[in-house]
């Protein structure tokens, strides 16, 4: 078989958006049951897409629409609720279903092990900020693998620990809500630490195993040839993507990175151990990247340490409702610069999508052109890197289902199957079926 006919083509889902059941079952809370009970904001937040009770009719859609892969993650307190020792049968039971009804179907799972929902028992203990966490870590991981390293092929270990160090810890506006630069610094390193020890794992327990990372990207650029705005463009490529790529692929932290937070103070001092970067830079099988949109670094006008883009924005032709810029080109640049600077063994785009609020129609369709205009566009990027030469192996569509988008509740929708959030309706949008027929067009040309 060639490596092309392998190629994976998938959607991609979490456990947190799309579950609900947050309390049935013996399953714990997590960091995000409780940042968003806090929040109090959020209707219908606890029942997400009732995935938990309606897998059987989740997995016969992804049967339909024809794909080969299926990204999940598994929720950490469903299987073990206070985070460590006590497994829950329950948890591990509907995980087996997913899996076994997947590969009924002939669909690949690929399991992720950790999208941001840390079991609140553990935020208690210092959370991702404590240096017992990668084994805390290594503990589930080990669970996962013993239970289903029998049939689950490929393992991601974290997903954008970017998001969830920095805008969980520094930002506060994602769980657990905490605003400040160690602690912030401490729950990205821990995390890497935690990847490494989780490849291992894998590479130890599974039977055929295959693992990487999902790491989010903002390509960046300066507005200006200024200085400022050249200096200001390479410091957020250091803080946004160089500080989780350099240290996985073996390279350290970058060091004009580390050597400013040193300076600000904003590095503790006690963090990096002997032995770390080693450990952190366990080698991979293939690195995941989540790419949505890119950034230009304007010192006049940006705040450029955190810009996410202009959030809330209306819609614009040029941007999707989360605000973020549609900006293919910046995806088959990075998959370039990626081989250059990282040069993984294999590249698999893990999430790539866009949010548009276009509802069921009077002719009972979902009409979302500018879905598919989006996603023909940026898998034209991974056609034409591929045709180069990059190694890239798989692509999944973010997301499978309209789900819970973190703080942002129900407003926006990535899915391209639209969901009714009041009956639970699931209704294949116009882009589902574009993706099934690309699908199917591109497995007849390679076999
Ligand atoms: C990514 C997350 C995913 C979803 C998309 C829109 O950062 O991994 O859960 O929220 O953004």
């Amino acid at each position: 078989m060639t490596r092309s006919a392998d190629f994976a083509w998938g959607v991609g889902t979490s456990a947190y958006q799309i579950e609900g059941a947050w309390n049935v079952d013996g399953k714990g809370e997590s960091i995000w049951d409780r940042f968003l009970h806090a929040s109090g904001h959020i209707p219908n937040g606890d029942t997400a897409c009732d995935h938990y009770a309606r897998l059987e009719d989740d997995l016969d859609l992804l049967a339909e629409i024809g794909v080969t892969a299926y990204r999940f993650s598994t929720a950490w307190t469903r299987v073990l609720p206070g985070g460590t020792e006590a497994t829950n049968e329950a948890g591990l039971q509907f995980y087996d279903r997913l899996v076994d009804g997947l590969l009924a179907r002939g669909i690949d799972p690929w399991l992720t092990l950790y999208h941001w929902d840390l079991p609140q028992a553990l935020q208690e203990r210092g959370g991702w900020s404590s240096r017992e966490s990668p084994g805390w870590f290594a503990e589930y991981a080990a669970v996962m693998v013993d239970r289903f390293g029998d049939r689950v092929t490929r393992w991601i270990t974290i997903n954008e620990p970017w998001v969830s160090a920095f805008l969980g810890h520094l930002d506060g506006v994602f769980a657990p809500g905490t605003t400040d630069w160690q602690t912030a610094l401490r729950a990205a390193h821990h995390q890497l630490l935690a990847h490494g020890e989780a490849v291992r794992i894998v590479h130890q327990h599974a039977a055929r195993p295959s693992v990487g990372i999902a790491l989010d990207c903002r390509p960046a650029t300066p507005a200006t040839a200024s200085h400022q705005d050249i200096d200001a463009t390479m410091h957020f490529d250091g803080f946004r993507n160089r500080w989780f790529f350099d240290p996985v692929f073996g390279k350290g932290y970058p060091e004009d990175v580390l050597e400013l937070y040193d300076r600000l103070g904003r590095l503790p001092a006690d963090m990096i151990r002997a032995g770390d970067m080693e450990a952190i830079a366990e080698p991979m099988d293939f690195c995941g990247i989540n790419f949505y949109t890119s950034l230009t670094v304007d010192t006049e006008t940006a705040e450029v340490d955190r810009s996410e883009g202009r959030v809330g924005a209306p819609p614009d032709p040029g941007f999707t409702e989360m605000g973020w810029k549609v900006d293919p080109d910046s995806l088959g640049a990075f998959l370039r610069r990626v081989r250059d600077d990282w040069n993984p063994k294999s590249l698999i785009i893990t999430e790539n999508g866009a949010s548009y609020s276009d509802g069921v129609s009077s002719d009972g369709q979902v009409h979302d052109p500018r879905r598919i205009e989006y996603l023909a566009a940026h898998i034209q990027q991974v056609e034409q890197a591929r045709s180069e030469g990059i190694a890239i192996d798989g692509y999944f569509v973010w997301s499978f289902l309209d789900n819970l988008e973190w703080v942002s509740g129900f407003d926006q929708r990535f899915g391209i199957v639209h969901v009714d959030h009041t009956t639970q309706r699931r209704t294949i949008k116009d882009s589902g079926r574009w993706y099934s027929a690309r699908m199917m067009e591109n497995r007849a040309q390679r076999s």
